[in-house]
C-alpha cells in the first residue's frame, strides 16, 4: 500500500513552476552544466556585484566549498529593498500570537523600516560586519526583525531556541563570542510564560562577551534591567532613521551560525554563508512548495531551528510572500488551532512536522473537519521521517486529497532542501522523500563506502556540493572535515540511513549516528549523557533512542549510581528535572531505567546497540553478545525494563 504512486493532479500541474518535462531537463542540465545551471539560478536573488565565478569545491583533502566567490549583496536587501518598488505595500508577514486574540500584519515597507531602524541600533552599539549577535527571542516579529537586521549590517547571527536553558544558552554564545543579544521579557507558549530575560540574565553570569542586551517589551512582565548593559527595544530603535545602507558582503562572507547536535562532544556551530545560501532558499521555497505571488504560506516552525531561518525568514522573504509566523503551539487553545488559524488567514501553503501530525491525528478528524480548510493548496512535512499511517492521515484528513504532500528531506547543514517531490512534477508515495532537487547528487554507501547500484539501503551521501550547504564548523574546519567527510572519504555524509526502491525513489529510515530525534528536535545522546553524570549522585549514563508513537523517538536513559545511593522514584523525578535545567525542556528522559552495569566490551566501549534494543523492547533481537566483557549484565537490564 504505502509503495503506491499517488499521482501528480491536473489542478496542481496547471500553472506550475517546474512541471515533469521541466523537473527531466533541469535535472540533466545541473548535472551537464553545473556553473550554467546555478550562474542562471543565481539570478533569482539580488546582487551588487554579479557573481562571476560560480562553482569552486573540493571535498578531499582540507575541503573547500565556495559558491559565488566573486559575487557581492546584502541579504536584507533580496528580502525587503527590491520589493518595495512591486509589492512594498502587501503583507510580509502574518503574526499570529499564542492568544488566538493576538494578531498583526506587516508589510515589506514596515519591515524594511523596522529591520532599518534595528540596523542603525546595532550599529550606534558599534556592531561591525564580521560581529557575532545572539539571538534568543520567542516567536514574535521582533526575531525576524533581528535576523535581517544583523543581515543589514553584516553581523553574524547565531539564534538559540527560546526552550533552552541558561546553560544552553552560555555555552552558544561562549562558543561564538557574541558582543550583543537580543532577547526578550518573556515569550508565550500554550498560554505560558518562558523567562527569557531571566534565564539570559543567568546565562550571562558566564558570557564576558557580551557588552549589551537589547530587550523587546513582549509581555510586559517584570524584568531586571542591569543599568548600562541592557536597553529596551524601543529606547535604542525609535529614534533611529528608517533607511540603513547595506553592509556589501562577499557571496562567502558568513551569514549566520546554528549551533546543533553531533554524536560526539558539544554542539557544532553550522556556519552558512551569504550568497550560496540565498540562492538555495529561494530556489527550493519556490520549488518545493510551488510558491505563486499573493498566496499566503505558513511553515509551523520555530525560528530557532534551521527550519526557521530558511522557510519562515529568508526563502519566503527573497521570494516575496507572504509568511506567517505562529508564536503558539498546535493543541492551544484546543486541537483545531493550526486548522482554524489556516481558515483564518486563507492559508495556502502548510508546513509542519510529523510530530504534530501524529498528536493531531490521535484526537481523531472532527476537530480538523471543524474547519473548512479550503485554501490549503500545499502540505508538507519536515524533520523526521513521517510514517505512511500519518501521511495519509494528513493527505486524506487535512488535505481532502486534493493537495499534494511534500515530505522534505535535509538538514541543518545542508541550509535547505535536498529530497522532496516537486508537487506538479513527482507522483508521491506515502512515507518517501520520493527525488532529488535538480541539482542535488544523493547516493548510498555501503559500511565500506562502496557505492550501492539501483534498489539499496545503506548510508546516505551526498557525491557532491549545492550551493546551500554549510562551509565549515565556526571555529573548527577540522572537525568539519572529521564529521562530514572522513567517514566516506570524497563525500558529504548525512548521518542518516536510507533505502532506495526500483523506482529510485528514497526512504529515510533514520540516524545511523548516535544522534536521536525527539519531537523533531535533534539530540546528541553525548549532551544527555554529560549532563546526567554531571549530577552528583550519577557514576555513569547511557542514553539511546526508543520508539515513541507521537514524537517518533523518546530518550531512554541507563544510569549508574554511585555506590551506596539508593534508587529510589523520587531520584528519578531528580534525575528528569535536572536534565531539564541543564539543557532545556526538549532533552526531557522518557524513561530511566537503573543500571548496575552498562554492556561493555572488553576494551570499555558501550554496545549501544544492545541498549537500543532493550529500549525498543525487542529483546530477541539483541544478537551476539559473547564480546562483552561481562555478558550478565544484558539480564539484568532486560529483566529490568522500563515500560
Ligand atoms: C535530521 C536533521 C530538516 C530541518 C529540520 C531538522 C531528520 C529531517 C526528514 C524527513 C526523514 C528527516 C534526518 C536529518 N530529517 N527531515 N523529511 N524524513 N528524516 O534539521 O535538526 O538538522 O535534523 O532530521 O535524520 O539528518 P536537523
Amino acid at each position: 500500500m504505502s509503495d503506491d504512486l499517488i499521482a501528480v493532479k491536473p489542478a496542481v500541474a496547471a500553472g506550475t513552476h517546474v512541471d515533469a518535462a521541466r523537473h527531466a531537463a533541469m535535472t540533466a542540465e545541473a548535472i551537464a552544466d553545473p556553473n550554467g545551471f546555478w550562474r542562471r539560478e543565481a539570478g533569482r536573488i539580488a546582487w551588487m556585484t554579479t557573481p562571476t565565478q560560480i562553482k569552486d569545491v573540493d571535498f578531499t583533502g582540507d575541503v573547500h566549498i565556495r559558491w559565488y566567490a566573486d559575487g557581492v549583496l546584502n541579504a536584507s536587501v533580496s528580502c525587503l529593498d527590491r520589493h518595495l518598488a512591486t509589492r512594498g505595500d502587501q503583507v510580509a508577514i502574518i503574526w499570529e500570537g499564542d492568544d488566538p486574540a493576538s494578531d498583526a500584519k506587516i508589510t515589506y515597507r514596515e519591515l524594511h523600516a523596522r529591520v532599518c531602524r534595528l540596523a542603525n541600533a546595532l550599529r550606534a552599539q558599534g556592531v561591525k560586519k564580521g560581529d557575532r549577535v545572539t539571538i534568543y527571542l520567542p516567536m514574535i516579529v521582533e526575531a525576524a526583525v533581528a535576523m535581517l537586521a544583523c543581515a543589514r549590517v553584516g553581523a553574524v547571527h547565531s539564534i538559540v531556541f527560546g526552550g533552552f536553558s541558561p546553560d544552553s544558552l552560555a555555552t552558544r554564545i561562549q562558543e561564538s563570542e557574541s558582543t550583543i543579544l537580543l532577547t526578550a521579557d518573556e515569550g508565550r507558549r500554550g498560554g505560558r510564560k518562558v523567562a527569557l530575560k531571566a534565564n539570559a540574565d543567568e546565562a550571562l553570569k558566564s558570557c564576558p562577551t557580551i557588552t549589551s542586551v537589547i530587550v523587546a517589551r513582549n509581555t510586559g512582565g517584570a524584568v531586571e534591567m542591569q543599568d548600562g548593559r541592557d536597553y529596551w527595544w524601543s529606547d535604542v530603535c525609535d529614534s533611529q532613521p528608517a533607511e540603513c545602507m547595506p553592509e556589501p558582503m562577499n557571496a562567502e562572507d558568513p551569514l549566520f551560525i546554528l549551533y546543533t547536535s553531533g554524536s560526539t562532544g558539544k554542539p557544532k556551530g553550522v556556519l552558512h554563508t551569504t550568497g550560496g545560501y540565498m540562492v538555495w532558499a529561494s530556489y527550493t521555497h519556490e520549488l518545493v512548495f510551488d510558491y505563486r505571488p499573493g498566496e499566503v504560506y505558513w511553515c509551523t516552525a520555530d525560528v530557532g531551528w534551521v527550519t526557521g531561518h530558511t522557510y519562515i525568514v529568508y526563502g519566503p522573504l527573497a521570494n516575496g510572500a507572504t509568511t506567517l509566523m505562529f508564536e503558539g503551539v498546535p493543541n492551544y487553545p484546543d486541537v483545531g488551532r493550526f486548522w482554524q488559524v489556516v481558515d483564518k488567514h486563507k492559508v495556502n501553503i502548510f508546513y509542519t512536522a510529523p510530530t504534530a501530525i501524529r498528536s493531531l491525528m490521535r484526537e481523531g478528524e472532527a476537530p480538523v473537519r471543524k474547519h473548512s480548510r479550503a485554501s490549503l493548496r500545499i502540505l508538507g512535512s519536515v524533520g523526521e521521517p513521517i510514517n505512511p499511517e500519518a501521511w495519509l492521515w494528513y493527505y486524506r484528513v487535512v488535505g481532502d486529497e486534493r493537495c499534494p504532500v511534500v515530505d522534505t528531506w535535509w538538514q541543518t547543514e545542508t541550509g535547505g532542501i535536498l529530497i522532496s517531490p516537486l508537487p506538479g512534477a513527482v507522483a508521491q508515495k506515502p512515507g518517501s522523500a520520493t527525488l532529488p532537487l535538480p541539482g542535488v547528487l544523493p547516493a548510498l554507501v555501503d559500511g565500506e563506502g562502496k557505492l550501492m547500484e539501483g534498489a539499496a539501503e545503506g548510508n546516505l551521501v551526498l557525491l557532491d556540493a549545492w550551493p546551500g550547504m554549510m562551509r565549515t564548523v565556526y571555529g573548527d574546519h577540522a572537525r568539519f572535515v572529521q564529521t562530514y567527510f572522513s567517514t566516506f572519504p570524497g563525500m558529504y555524509f548525512t548521518g542518516d540511513g536510507a533505502r532506495r526502491d526500483a523506482d529510485g525513489y528514497y526512504w529515510i529510515t533514520g540516524r545511523v549516528d548516535d544522534v536521536i530525534n525527539v519531537a523533531g528536535h535533534r539530540m546528541g545522546t553525548a549532551e544527555i549523557e554529560s549532563a546526567l553524570v554531571a549530577h552528583t549522585k550519577v557514576a555513569e549514563a547511557a542514553v539511546v533512542g526508543m520508539p515513541h508513537d507521537i514524537k517518533g523517538q523518546g530518550i531512554y536513559a541507563y544510569v549508574t549510581l554511585k555506590t551506596g545511593i539508593e534508587p529510589t522514584d523520587a531520584l528519578k523525578k531528580e534525575l528528569i528535572a535536572w536534565v531539564r535545567k541543564e539543557i532545556g525542556p526538549i532533552a526531557t528522559p522518557d524513561a530511566i531505567q537503573w543500571a548496575p552495569g552498562l554492556p561493555k566490551t572488553r576494551s570499555g566501549k558501550i554496545m549501544r546497540r544492545i541498549l537500543r534494543k532493550i529500549a525498543a523492547n525487542e529483546v530477541d533481537g539483541i544478537g551476539d553478545t559473547s564480546t562483552l566483557a561481562d555478558p550478565t549484565v544484558v539480564t539484568d537490564l532486560v529483566d529490568n525494563r522500563v515500560g
